[in-house]
């Protein structure tokens, strides 16, 4: 008992996340070097869909094959276990990645010095303040010329609507970057520019006022320094490690992760104030990690690469207890038991068979089809973990059955493809016509291209002019109300995967329309209400 105690308290399981382009990847691949997991610099792929290349869904299928390194990448620092869960930058894997920040315990936050807040970074950042997960800032490319510490940090309050107070501060920017005052630690660390210094010489100022400071940075940007501190520490409330944990307090740390500077920094204080493993609500009790029974979660899917072998692995987030090798688990949505010969568990960017994996860490389970996302394991209580709503889609279309003989593959492969999340499937009600809903239109060729590559099925598409999906709750399903809606609307109906009745409204004003019209009758923009 006493080992698992220790084994959950050093688990630190967390998600970076950042606009494209400002070091998501530099930054983890910095992490992995201080935790001894890599030996060099330029070992983690990019997951990003680099900038004109070719096809970009074939770069989507190319980085398929890197992504399944990537998706949990797992070192120790310091005695304590580390998870990083890959997110993906691109705005059509949105919904990916918002379905892996259900499996994180806290976030950092990756801002470019020069470019602020982007547009993917409000939306994230939006979710998980939604959902009080703890977030740590921190500013990257100080190598580069940018905006001003407070107009930054100022930035972040306004459009990510946090609360923040820096915990290093930079000595200038760009040309002038001379290091950064560590506000947690108290000391100074002086820029180098060289990139492949992984220790970093600190220097201990305890005071501030010290002479020390101005032999080490000059007598003008010691004075800015101080001036700046003293400034921020008016502003700027004082850390609170609780407050930052209830996701009302975002602290900031400033560096280059190219030039592994502020990064260290950045760690230590991270396995120092992250927490480990939380409480998960499920839909007929809060679950602590603790509890001595195995219970987890489907966050992600992911089909092998290999056409052959048609298997996936279903990426399990471990809520509460320990997961051990072949032991029978029941799958709550088919009240069946498995047994799992073969979990992997994670390390960088290898993966391996292991006997026991913790509440925290994630185990990945061969799968042949019995997992969808969301669905729960436990070790016989029937409980649900909720948290995982479909999105309605922004691009919907037709999907047509394109050779006759393969009709089979096609169901086949739409139904795994969706039970993977790559996109909603819905049936109209009137014709029982099929309805592809997606984030991005980029799903639209990859879901065309692997229903042809995995399954042998081939497939067209058609427009269909859709503004938004609905998920529909009505007071009285015996109204008149609602029948009158059903009878007038049926044209517009649809059924999604769960059979739940879904209104496919082709514009905004015919949507406001019909809910002016209908008012006993809720129309939800996500599955879960
Ligand atoms: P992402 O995963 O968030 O999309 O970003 P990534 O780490 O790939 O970084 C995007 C670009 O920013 C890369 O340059 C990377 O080298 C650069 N970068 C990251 N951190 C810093 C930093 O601290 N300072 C500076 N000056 N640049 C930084 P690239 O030219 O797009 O890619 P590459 O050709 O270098 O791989």
């Amino acid at each position: 008992m006493k080992t698992f105690q220790k084994e959950l308290r050093r688990r630190r399981t967390f998600g970076i996340i950042s606009h494209p382009d400002a070091g998501k990847t530099t930054l983890t691949e910095k992490l992995l070097l201080f935790g001894g997991a890599i030996q060099e610099a330029g070992a983690v792929k990019s997951n990003k869909i680099k900038k004109g290349a070719t096809s970009d869904f074939m770069e989507i299928e190319r980085q398929r094959g890197i992504s399944v390194a990537t998706s949990v990448l797992a070192f120790e620092y310091k005695d304590i276990k580390i998870n990083i869960l890959d997110t993906p930058g691109h705005k059509d894997f949105a919904e990916d990645t918002f379905r892996t920040l259900t499996a994180v315990d806290s976030v950092i936050v990756v801002i470019d010095v020069a470019k602020g807040v982007e547009e993917q970074t409000e939306k994230l950042v939006e979710v998980c303040r939604m959902r009080n997960i703890p977030m740590i800032v921190f500013i990257n490319k100080l190598d580069r010329e940018g905006k001003d510490a407070f107009e930054l940090l100022d930035e972040i309050e306004q459009k990510l609507n946090l609360t923040v107070t820096p915990l290093s501060y930079p000595i200038g920017m760009g040309y002038d970057f001379k290091g950064i005052y560590n506000i947690w630690e108290k000391n100074v660390n002086l820029f180098t520019g060289d990139p492949r210094k992984d220790i970093e010489d600190t220097i201990e100022i305890s005071d501030l006022s010290s002479s020390e400071l101005d032999d080490l940075i000059g007598n003008t940007a010691a004075n800015t320094l101080r001036d700046e501190l003293e400034l921020a520490q008016g502003v700027y409330p004082e850390f609170d490690n609780k407050a930052y944990l209830e996701g009302r307090l975002q602290p900031v740390f400033f560096g280059s992760a190219l030039n592994n500077f502020g990064v260290r920094e950045l760690l230590d204080c991270f396995i120092e104030i992250a927490p480990p493993p939380r409480p998960k609500e499920s839909d007929i009790r809060v679950v602590e990690p603790a509890e001595d029974k195995f219970t987890g979660f489907v966050f992600k899917i992911h089909a092998n690469m290999d056409p052959k072998h048609r298997d996936r692995l279903a990426f399990i987030k471990i809520v509460s207890g320990k997961f051990e090798r072949n032991k029978n688990y029941l799958h709550v949505r088919h009240n069946k038991n498995l047994k799992f010969s073969s979990p992997n568990a994670f390390f960088a960017e290898k993966k391996e068979i292991v006997d026991t994996s913790y509440a925290g860490d994630i185990v990945g389970l061969h799968d042949t089809g019995n997992f969808k996302i969301g669905d729960t394991l436990t070790e016989g209580e029937t409980l649900n973990y909720r948290g995982i709503p479909s999105f309605s889609p922004e691009h919907f279309r037709y999907i047509n059955n394109a050779d006759p003989m393969k009709s089979k593959q096609l169901e086949k492969g739409i139904d795994q493809l969706m039970d993977e999340g790559v996109a909603q499937l819905f049936v109209l009600e009137f014709n029982g016509r099929k309805v592809i809903g997606t984030v991005g239109a980029l799903q639209f060729e990859v879901i065309q291209y692997r229903l042809e590559h995995e399954y042998g099925a081939k497939c067209t598409y058609e427009n269909l002019n859709v503004f938004k999906a609905t998920w529909v709750e009505a007071e009285d399903e015996k109204s008149e109300e609602f029948k009158d809606f059903k009878r007038v609307k049926a044209k517009f109906l649809a059924k999604d995967k769960q059979d739940q009745l879904v209104f496919l409204a082709d514009s905004q004003f015919s949507l406001q329309m019909t809910q002016q019209k209908y008012p006993s009758i809720k129309f939800h923009f996500t599955s879960e209400f």
